[in-house]
This record gives structure tokens, C-alpha cells and sequence, in this order.
């Protein structure tokens, strides 16, 4: 025992002892983006692609302590970067009602990495309310410049990153929040590419008209936290933050009530929407370029969006159009009769359906918002 002892004491008196530093998770070194609340030190939240991006030097591993209000909990994914853009997803934490210690990366930490953590579940399927307590390292954590562009996307099950990750081999898949994967979607596809700092708010199954009854996206919109909802609880005019370009994909549910396009349901479907945009300058302050996408689950709605740019535009909007109508049938399908529609689970877009949403938008905002330099 003695021997024991005097051996470590000597190893650590031989060797530079390695200082541990914990960083609160709301400390401004860190770059956030999504909505979030700050509690004290811990930053919750509960959207899907809500992130956290870290810079750390020296050292040989970053840790993460985390918990939700639920014991399902949520999954987060992390990317470690030495190149100023997410290298490789590293590893994905299970996050639980239990208060964990996240290994976030192992190594030699070396001259700089960023460290990129990101919520990629939907709130809707039981993921609580995700409290980020602290950050951890032997190394030093240095100040991440913020993200200067913004971008805010509204949409359904397909931008909420449902059945996005269809199990190889499975002949059928449906969703229990299993099968989410924000960092595959279209949204953070863009959000990486124009190195945008985002905000995702989307709810399976919701519609852009009240028509369809219960809580729908204008009610979600407006909610700091899913379970808000209908309670307008994000402080907009006081958040510091505004969505340079906001892309809504809506439609598909709304289908419900809309029938045929040539229908009243339908010319309710195109003045909500535009609605929906002027509400949402009005929130932000701000003027707020939109995008308004068609497909790739239905196209029906295909005129009734147009007609909301048309209007939009005449009525002082900044919005825009993007065809993403042939995401799902670009994409290579699983079933041998492509009866699924598309290459997720249930007819939704999967990995393959989002990358072809992502080609279809990235060129159209690239041009409008004058962000096709690739220098970032
Ligand atoms: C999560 O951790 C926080 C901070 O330690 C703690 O206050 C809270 O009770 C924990 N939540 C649950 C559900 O255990
Ligand atoms: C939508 O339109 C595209 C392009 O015309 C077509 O290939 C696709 O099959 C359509 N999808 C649906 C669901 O109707
Ligand atoms: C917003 O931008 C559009 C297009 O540039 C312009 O026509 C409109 O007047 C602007 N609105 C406000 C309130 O600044
Ligand atoms: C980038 O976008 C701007 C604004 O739309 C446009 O004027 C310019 O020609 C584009 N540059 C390239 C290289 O595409």
C-alpha cells in the first residue's frame, strides 16, 4: 500500500498535473443557437436542433453533464472539428432523466477543435425538457465566435426529423421518435453549408391552418417550449435574435382540410400563410426573408404556395419559392414497388429524400441572400 502510494505520488509529482476546468453551460464562451432558456447556469431546452458549439485547446477530453424532465429523454449528436466546419459525427448521447457525465470527445484535443452538440430529437415524442448544466475539460475552453447568419425553419413531421433514419432491411418503419435525426434534415444541412446559426420549429402531423383543429404551427410558433404551446411564451422583440431567411415547409397535413386546391379551404390555405409571414415580422421586428417550399410528400398545394409568394410579394413581403417536388422520387427507394413513397419510414424523406430538399434550396437561398461565397 505504501509502495502504492508513494508511486503515484511520485508520478504525479513527475508529470504536469492536468487542471480541470468546468464551464458553466450558459458561460458566453460558448456559442448557442435554438431557442433556449437560461436557468442560472444551466441552459434548457427542448426543440429539435438545438446546439451548442465549444472551442477548446490543449487537453485530452471534453465532458458534457446533461439531463431531461423525462426518463425517455432525447439523443444528441456531436461533431469534433479541427477544420472550422463539422468534421465527423462522433458520438451520440442518450440523454436521460438521470444527471450524466457526457463523454463528448476523448483524444488529443492537440491546437484547437470545435466541439459541436446538437439536439436531434423532436419534442413531441416524450424528449422533455433538456437541461444542459455544464461543460468539462483538462484543457482550456476559448470563446466561439458567434454564427452571424440566421435562419429559422417552420414545417410538419418532415422538417420535426421524423423517420428520417430508415432501419436497413426493415420492410416497414413508423416513428416513436426512434428513427429522428435532425442532423440529417434538410434544415441542418443548410444550417451547416451557409454556417447559419438556426432555430427549427416543427411539430409532426401540424398544418399552417387553423382549420385543422387543435394546435397548429402559428400556435407552436410562438412557444419557447413545445408543451407552451398555445401559450405565446418566446420573447421575440427581447430574444436578440431574428431569422435573417425563414423557410416554411407546410402544406402536406393541410391537406386535410384543403381537399382540392381549387377549393375556399384552398384560398384559406394561401391568405393563413401569408398571415403567418406577416406575424412573424411583426414578432421579429424584423424583415424577414422567407422561402416557401412545395413537396416532396404531396404537391397539391403547389399553386396555393405560389399564389403566397405572388400575394406576399405584392403586399411587401420578402418571399421567395423553392421546388423540392422530386426530393422523394430522386431518392432510392426500399421497397421493391416503391410503395413507401419515399426512402425514410412511412412515405416520409429519409436521408437520402432531405439531401435532395437540401440541393433544391441551397442554390435559391445561396442567390437571394447572398450567401454563394463559400468563404464563410
Ligand atoms: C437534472 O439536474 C439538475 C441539476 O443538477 C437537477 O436540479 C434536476 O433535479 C435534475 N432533473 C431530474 C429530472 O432529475
Ligand atoms: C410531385 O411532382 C414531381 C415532379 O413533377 C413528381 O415527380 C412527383 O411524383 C410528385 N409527387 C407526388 C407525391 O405527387
Ligand atoms: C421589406 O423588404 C421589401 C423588399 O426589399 C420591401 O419592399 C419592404 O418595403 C420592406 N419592408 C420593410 C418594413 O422594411
Ligand atoms: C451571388 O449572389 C449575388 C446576389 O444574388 C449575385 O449578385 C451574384 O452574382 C452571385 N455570385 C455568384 C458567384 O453566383
Amino acid at each position: 500500500m505504501a509502495n502504492i502510494l508513494l508511486f503515484i505520488g511520485a508520478a504525479l509529482i513527475g508529470s504536469v498535473i492536468a487542471e480541470v476546468t468546468v464551464m458553466q453551460a450558459s458561460d458566453p464562451k460558448v456559442d448557442w443557437s435554438g431557442r433556449r432558456v437560461v436557468d442560472g447556469g444551466t441552459v434548457n431546452f427542448d426543440w429539435l436542433g438545438v446546439t451548442a458549439r465549444l472551442t477548446v485547446t490543449g487537453g485530452t477530453y471534453v465532458i458534457a453533464t446533461i439531463n431531461t424532465t423525462q426518463l425517455r429523454g432525447t439523443r444528441m449528436r456531436v461533431w469534433i472539428s479541427d477544420q472550422g466546419f463539422d468534421l465527423y459525427p462522433q458520438v451520440q448521447l442518450w440523454v436521460t432523466k438521470i444527471l450524466n457525465r457526457h463523454i463528448l470527445f476523448t483524444g488529443s484535443v492537440g491546437n484547437k477543435r470545435l466541439i459541436t452538440l446538437s439536439n436531434i430529437v423532436p419534442p413531441q415524442y416524450g424528449t422533455g425538457i433538456t437541461k444542459v448544466v455544464s461543460f468539462e475539460t483538462d484543457g482550456t475552453f476559448v470563446s466561439t465566435p458567434p454564427q452571424t447568419r440566421r435562419i429559422e425553419v417552420i414545417g410538419d413531421s418532415i422538417t420535426a426529423a421524423t423517420n428520417v433514419v430508415r432501419p436497413s432491411g426493415a420492410p416497414h418503419c413508423g416513428d416513436a421518435g426512434y428513427q429522428s435525426d435532425w442532423s440529417q434534415t434538410y434544415s441542418a444541412l443548410l444550417c451547416q453549408r451557409f454556417g447559419a446559426s438556426c432555430s427549427t420549429i416543427a411539430v409532426g402531423g401540424k398544418c399552417i391552418m387553423k382549420e385543422c383543429h387543435g394546435l397548429q404551427m402559428p400556435d407552436y410558433f410562438v412557444s419557447t417550449y413545445y408543451h407552451d404551446a398555445p401559450k405565446p411564451t418566446y420573447p421575440f422583440a427581447t430574444s436578440g435574435w431574428a431569422p435573417d431567411a425563414m423557410i416554411i415547409n407546410l402544406g402536406t397535413n393541410d391537406m386535410r382540410v384543403i381537399k382540392t386546391p381549387d377549393s375556399a379551404m384552398g384560398k384559406q390555405f394561401t391568405a393563413e400563410t401569408i398571415a403567418f409571414m406577416k406575424n412573424a415580422v411583426k414578432l421579429y421586428q424584423s424583415n424577414i426573408t422567407f422561402f416557401l417550399t412545395t413537396g416532396p410528400m404531396e404537391n397539391t398545394t403547389m399553386p396555393l404556395t405560389k399564389a403566397a409568394v405572388e400575394q406576399g410579394t405584392q403586399e411587401g413581403l420578402k418571399v421567395h419559392w423553392i421546388d423540392m417536388r422530386t426530393a422523394c422520387v430522386d431518392a432510392r427507394l426500399h421497397a421493391p414497388d416503391d410503395e413507401d413513397g419515399c426512402d425514410g419510414c412511412a412515405g416520409h424523406p429519409g436521408i437520402e429524400g432531405h439531401y435532395g430538399m437540401y440541393l433544391a434550396a441551397e442554390p435559391v437561398i445561396a442567390n437571394v441572400m447572398g450567401w454563394n461565397n463559400t468563404s464563410l
